[in-house]
């Protein structure tokens, strides 16, 4: 029997440091780290040696910030546990999406607010605030025994908001540095909005394009040429609007080809985990829900199913006015959501030769595939989801649904692959806690719930001993 040190004072020193580290957290919070914007890669960079800071601070060893092709990337370690106990990769992202609409912040969104038992902030559920229990969960175990429970490395990016280009390759360079028997991810949400925990054993992947359509080679006078040329925003709005048809099946073909249908087994565990559709419209705040994909409920529409979505379009005059012109081009960005066993390389030729196929003569289309990542499935079974369960309940008084998410975190797929290491994620934000939407936010008391939930799950996984979970 291993021998692992006793939780409570952590715990303690958790609740003795409640406001500091809400302090920290509000001075991370403040940094502008919008990966999306070059003009803020002074920003995500000052959020890399923040961590880097606060990594050495904590006790932990090693603590660098490495250059890439894009942002940095933050690593670190604390490696005096033994060689019986298991070596846990934490990772987060300490980048986050660009905050517009800006006018829709009730506060700036890199000046927290704290209202209701929320931290309104970009970045305070995805990912900073979620990231920073894993850091505070460390302190407490360094500061109150000398000692983590386990051996604990560190890796946080700071491309994962727009795909997280440069972790691949990064991870086959520091296959030994990086090398654990789990990795443990807290960027996901609850069940709901401060309750229910939950434990996401499956994240869709994604693949991402922006379409180009061009025609002639400057505005044109739309009376003067009207009805002699093809005007590039309508082409490009039937061709987006003919890739899904009227049964909400996505039209590119092959794109279901390798889609793996749901099995009886998991129809009946869904049926459990259907949101209320009421709450669900009103928390979107639309007028009614979309039929979506026939013959799925909405609970596998938004997880088990892959979807296809336009995220931005332009082109034409949309100034104050009117305006009476042909465009001279047009353009949008397109993204599918991916399920097993969908390949995203074979997926993201797929839409681009489709799109070319179906560009009529009369325009020049360009498809170009932005990035793009496959799904990830932790399974059920693996002992370190018992662990988890168990971490989680005995913070958060309930136990936690295991339940599949729609979203993507691109680079968990990579780590399996590249390091062998499977990905436990739990999650701290809200489910209606508005990722890259005006006014994210995460409850306050989450935030102290999810370092004593990492606290005890690192403590569960010391007791489980990593040969059990080598073998998983
Ligand atoms: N944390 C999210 C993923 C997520 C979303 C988990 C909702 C649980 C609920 C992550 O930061 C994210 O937004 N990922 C991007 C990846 C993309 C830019 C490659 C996504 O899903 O759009
Ligand atoms: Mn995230
Ligand atoms: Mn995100």
């Amino acid at each position: 029997m291993i021998k692992v040190p006793d939780a409570s004072a952590a715990l303690a020193y958790l609740t003795a440091h409640t406001e500091d580290h809400l302090r920290q957290l509000d001075e991370f919070l403040r940094i502008e780290s919008v990966s999306a914007d070059p003009a803020r890669a002074g920003e995500v960079r000052r959020a890399a040696g923040w961590l880097q800071a606060e990594l050495s601070r904590i006790g932990f060893d090693n603590a660098t910030v490495h250059d890439t092709s894009s942002h940095p990337i933050v690593t670190g370690d604390w490696l005096h546990a033994g060689r019986a106990a298991p070596t846990v990769l934490m990772y987060g992202h300490y980048d986050v999406q660009p905050a517009d609409p800006l006018d829709e912040w009730v506060r700036p969104p890199f000046e927290p607010r704290y209202e209701d038992g929320r931290i309104y902030a970009r970045g305070s559920g995805d990912d900073k605030g979620q990231l920073f229990t894993h850091l505070k969960a460390a302190e407490a175990w360094l500061a109150t025994s000398g000692a983590l429970p386990v051996n604990v490395k560190v890796m946080f990016e700071g491309d994962e908001e727009i795909g997280s280009a440069p972790m691949a390759d990064f991870m086959r360079r520091h296959r030994d540095l990086l090398a654990a028997d789990l990795m443990v991810v807290s960027d996901s949400t609850l069940f709901d909005d401060d309750e229910t925990p939950q434990i996401t054993y499956s994240m869709r992947g994604i693949a991402y394009f922006e379409v180009h359509v061009s025609g002639p080679s400057r505005d044109l006078h739309s009376g003067h040429y009207g009805g002699a040329v093809a005007n590039p925003v309508n082409v490009l709005a039937e061709m987006l609007a003919g890739l899904k048809d009227d049964r909400g099946r996505v039209t590119i073909p092959g794109f279901y080809d390798r889609v793996r249908e749901v099995t009886d087994a998991e129809r009946a565990a869904h049926a459990g985990l259907e949101v209320d559709e009421e709450a669900l419209r009103e928390e979107m705040g639309v007028p009614a829900l979309d039929g979506g994909e026939q013959g799925y409920s909405v609970f596998e529409r938004r997880s088990v199913r892959p979807t296809l979505d336009v995220n931005g379009i332009w082109g034409g005059y949309s100034g104050a006015g009117a305006k009476t012109i042909i465009p001279a081009r047009a353009g949008a960005k397109l993204s599918v959501r991916l399920v097993p066993d969908q390949d995203f390389r074979e997926i993201g030729r797929l839409v681009v030769e489709h799109l070319q196929r179906i560009a009529p003569a009369t325009v020049r289309v360009e498809t170009e595939l932005l990035h793009a990542g496959a799904p990830a499935v932790t399974p059920v079974g693996h002992p370190a989801v018992g662990v988890a369960a168990q971490a989680l309940e005995a913070a958060f008084g309930k136990a936690p649904v295991l339940s599949r998410g729609g979203g993507s975190i691109p680079m968990l797929a990579d780590a399996e692959e590249i390091l062998g290491v499977k990905s436990v994620l739990v999650g701290f934000a809200a489910a209606n806690g508005n990722f890259h939407s005006p006014n994210e936010w995460i409850p306050v008391a989450n935030v102290t719930r999810g370092m004593q939930t990492i606290v005890r799950l690192w403590q569960g996984l010391a007791e489980a001993g990593a040969e059990q979970l080598r073998g998983a």
